[in-house]
């Protein structure tokens, strides 16, 4: 096979793998010319190498000299995400103040107790869209109780959040870049009521937290984040939700290993993380030039690391990797969460909700199976299906 990149082929949506491969072994440092000069990285030794060396390479768009037009301004959405030390490195520390490691354990049960709800209505009616049924909803309702926000104002603001997601893709349209401004500007209002009632009442959750911290946030930051956190967490774990059980269905074998083996359970969420990565790409912007792989990478030009590819090369994971094998052996180097500074902060929680996840649907759902094969969507970045219909009687 050619080494081509053409992420609009469905081809690809469906099975972007053997392009990738081809692209690693023929052209790991490839220029994509439809995307003024973009170039897209895809061995795992590049992509993991990149993302620890903080010195050259930036996440701040304002370092992007060259690279698709924004429409979007990212000046005014200050958040962790895209901002190098030393700013990152404080608001970081602010954030997990707030929504510490000890918080989110202390959530496991309540978070079991939202799963069992949403399986329980999938066993009652015999079948289901897992994409509507559960990941869609379970995700974000565990990020909306856990920052302690309005109960009344959960639909108003999942639908905000499903516009403002979008900023996570790299090319969006007019419309999209519209509705993307729209919601923020409206969310933030919103949230600048919300945390003016927290600071009166302080409540036992992590909004309250993060407005009483004794070095806070600046209000504009604050608002930032909370809107970041209610973006970054529900999509991608409803994609791992999404990807596992459509694993499963796909991979009967593996999933009676599973029900057998309970304590295959968090082994299995780092397979499901590694062989489909949730979030298939990240950027970074050089701050020199670059060379690599006989290429010369221009200081400032945008580059797109594969996450996905880096997670089948066989040059790190062998021939088995396109394969799912929920026993694999340091299954948890994946790059889906990335590494160094900015590996991703909610990894603890969204690994959670596989861990409860996965083992409950092969154990409930001894007879789980595909209804039909799933739609996918076009997108980048959030690859993935639309919907997963499933049979569980
Ligand atoms: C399976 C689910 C998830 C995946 C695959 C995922 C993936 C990622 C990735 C790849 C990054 C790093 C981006 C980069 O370095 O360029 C990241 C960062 C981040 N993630 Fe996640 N994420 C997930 C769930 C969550 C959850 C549940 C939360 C919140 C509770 C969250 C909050 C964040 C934040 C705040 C950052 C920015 C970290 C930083 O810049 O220091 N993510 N995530």
């Amino acid at each position: 096979m050619t080494a081509v990149y053409d992420p609009f082929d469905p081809a690809f949506a469906a099975n972007p793998y053997p392009f990738f491969k081809a692209l690693r072994e023929e052209d790991p440092c490839h220029q994509i010319a439809a995307a003024d000069g973009v170039w897209l990285l895809t061995r795992y030794a590049d992509v993991d190498a990149i993302l620890h060396d903080r010195d050259r390479f930036s996440v701040d768009h304002r370092n992007l000299r060259r690279g698709p037009e924004q429409d979007l301004s990212y000046d005014d959405f200050p958040v962790i995400l895209f901002r190098d030390p030393p700013e990152h490195t404080r608001w970081r520390r602010l954030l997990s103040h707030g929504l510490s490691p000890a918080r989110i354990e202390a959530y496991r049960p309540r978070l079991a107790e939202l799963i069992d709800e949403r399986l329980d209505a999938l066993d009652d009616k015999g079948e289901g869209d897992f994409v509507a049924d559960v990941a869609s909803q379970v995700p974000f309702q565990a990020i909306y109780e856990l920052l302690g926000m309005p109960p009344a104002d959960h639909d108003q603001v999942h639908a905000w959040v499903s516009d403002i997601v979008n900023l996570t893709e790299p090319v969006a349209s007019p419309e999209v870049t519209l509705a993307i401004v729209r919601s923020r500007d409206e969310m933030r209002d919103w949230l600048q009521e919300v945390c003016a009632h927290k600071r009166a009442h302080p409540g036992d959750d992590v909004l309250s937290r993060l407005l009483t911290d004794t070095d806070p946030f600046d209000d504009d930051e604050l608002i930032s984040h909370v809107i970041l956190l209610n973006v970054s967490a529900p999509e991608p774990t409803g994609s791992l939700l999404t990807y596992g059980v459509l694993a499963l269905a796909r991979n009967p074998e593996q999933a009676a290993e599973l029900r057998a083996d309970p304590s295959l359970d968090r082994n299995a969420v780092e397979e499901m993380l590694r062989y489909e990565a949730p979030l298939q790409l990240t950027g970074r912007y050089p701050l020199q030039d670059i060379e690599l792989h006989g290429k010369t990478i221009e200081a400032g030009t945008a580059m797109v690391l594969s996450l996905a590819s880096a997670n089948h090369d066989q040059d790190r994971w062998g021939p088995t990797a396109d394969e799912l094998d929920l026993r694999r052996e340091r299954a948890n180097e994946h790059l889906s969460f990335a590494r160094g500074i900015h590996t991703c902060f909610g990894s603890a929680l969204a690994r959670m909700h596989g861990q409860l996840t996965f083992g409950r649907m092969v154990r409930r759902f001894p007879r789980l199976e595909l209804v039909e094969e799933p739609t996918w969507n076009s997108l980048l970045n959030r690859r993935g299906p639309t919907q997963v219909r499933i049979t569980v009687r």
